[in-house]
């Protein structure tokens, strides 16, 4: 094997929306494996908006001119441990890179869903998912017959929780998002009632023309002016899902949104965020109810797939400008032949 890594640093903190010229791709040597390790070669990358909340200087941000991490689906390609065998696909963090040297205990086997595409794992039944089946069934716990208002809905959190909210017997669906192309995806494609371009007016009128009777929970991806307006929608005993502020973090001195604070008090509204990640024991469980689903074609999977990883940073941009349409996925299409897809 002489094939070379590629390796995606940031070289410097953005002041808004991130640039290209903020990232380097850093060729080096194949790495070989320790004792207890094993080399895999990753195939499929997810870049994900909390990616932007890390190339600021946070707390468990992304060090300068270091690998970053992120989600990854990866083939083992020589292993010096009994417990990695080699050409099996493991789930790991080490994204951003072409190759990356890992323990067992950083990596997690797949269970094998015959028909079921690999991308799922990064999709519907990874991460993205779960967040959505969180929400759904933890956060909100809804109820049959609940109407939602669901902001990003046509991202990949987004088409998950309206595809899962479906299956899971919610009322009145509704969504916005930022085109008129993603407002018919929602419609024609999701299973939404209603969706509308946030682009088209203020969140309140077009919100209160998609959902006149007002909603029951509010699955919150993006904060900012769409809270305001859902907070206002909301019936008595209303849900707010606080999943994700991403209207906020590309212009973090937006200032807040401005609600009656005593609609919380007189309508008994309940405010709940989460992060996933406190949420891992629910994985078998999001196998269960979605894996049945997917096989039957009750749910379909919403991604938008990125051939070659020299395109990984023009993906995450792209994604923080809203050039996806479900979960944005990476993939080494010189690696990934059709059967392995399947
Ligand atoms: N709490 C957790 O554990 C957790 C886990 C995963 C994700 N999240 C959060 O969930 C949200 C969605 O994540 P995702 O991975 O599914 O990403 P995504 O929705 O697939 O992609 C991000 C989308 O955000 C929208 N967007 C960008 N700027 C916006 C703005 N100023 N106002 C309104 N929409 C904007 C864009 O769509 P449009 O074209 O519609 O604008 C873009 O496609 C994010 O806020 C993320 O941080 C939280």
């Amino acid at each position: 094997m002489n094939e070379t890594v590629l390796t995606v640093h940031q070289t410097s903190r953005p002041d808004g929306f991130p640039t290209a010229e903020q990232f380097t791709f850093v060729e080096s040597a194949l790495p070989t494996p320790a004792a207890g390790s094993a080399l895999v070669e990753n195939l499929y990358w997810s870049v994900d908006p909390y990616h932007r909340e890390m190339m600021d200087d946070v707390p468990g941000g992304f060090a300068l001119h270091t690998p970053l991490e992120g989600r990854t689906l990866g083939r083992v390609i020589a292993s010096r441990t009994p417990r990695l065998t080699e050409g099996e696909i493991v789930f790991h963090r080490q994204g951003w890179r072409t190759h990356a040297v890992v323990t067992p205990e950083e990596t997690r086997r797949l269970p094998h869903f015959d028909g079921v595409p690999l991308t799922a794992y990064l999709s519907v039944l990874g991460g993205t998912g779960l967040t959505a089946y969180v929400g759904l069934t933890r956060v909100a716990r809804l109820q049959e017959g609940d109407d939602l208002f669901v902001s990003a809905a046509a991202g990949g959190v987004g088409t998950a929780t309206g595809r899962f909210a479906r299956l899971l017997g919610a009322g009145r669906l509704v969504g916005s998002a930022g085109s008129a192309a993603k407002v018919d995806h929602l419609v024609r494609g999701v299973g939404y009632d209603a969706a509308f371009d946030y682009h088209d007016g203020p969140t309140a009128t077009l919100l209160r023309e998609a959902a006149p009777d007002g909603i029951d929970v509010f699955v919150d991806n993006v904060g900012g002016e769409q809270l305001a307006a859902a907070m206002s929608a909301l019936r008595e005993f209303g849900r707010v899902v606080r999943i994700g502020t991403i209207s906020q973090y590309n212009t973090p001195d937006a200032p807040p949104p401005r609600f009656n604070y005593a609609d919380i008090v007189e309508k008994s509204i309940r405010m709940e965020g989460f992060l996933v990640s406190n949420y891992r024991d629910l994985q078998e469980e999001l196998y269960e109810f979605a894996v049945p689903h997917l096989r039957s074609g009750r749910l379909s999977l919403d991604e938008t797939v990125v051939d070659g990883f020299e395109h990984i940073v023009d993906a995450f941009l792209g994604m923080l400008r809203g050039r996806n349409t479900g979960k944005i996925i990476v993939r080494d299409h010189t690696r990934t032949p059709a059967a392995l897809a399947a």
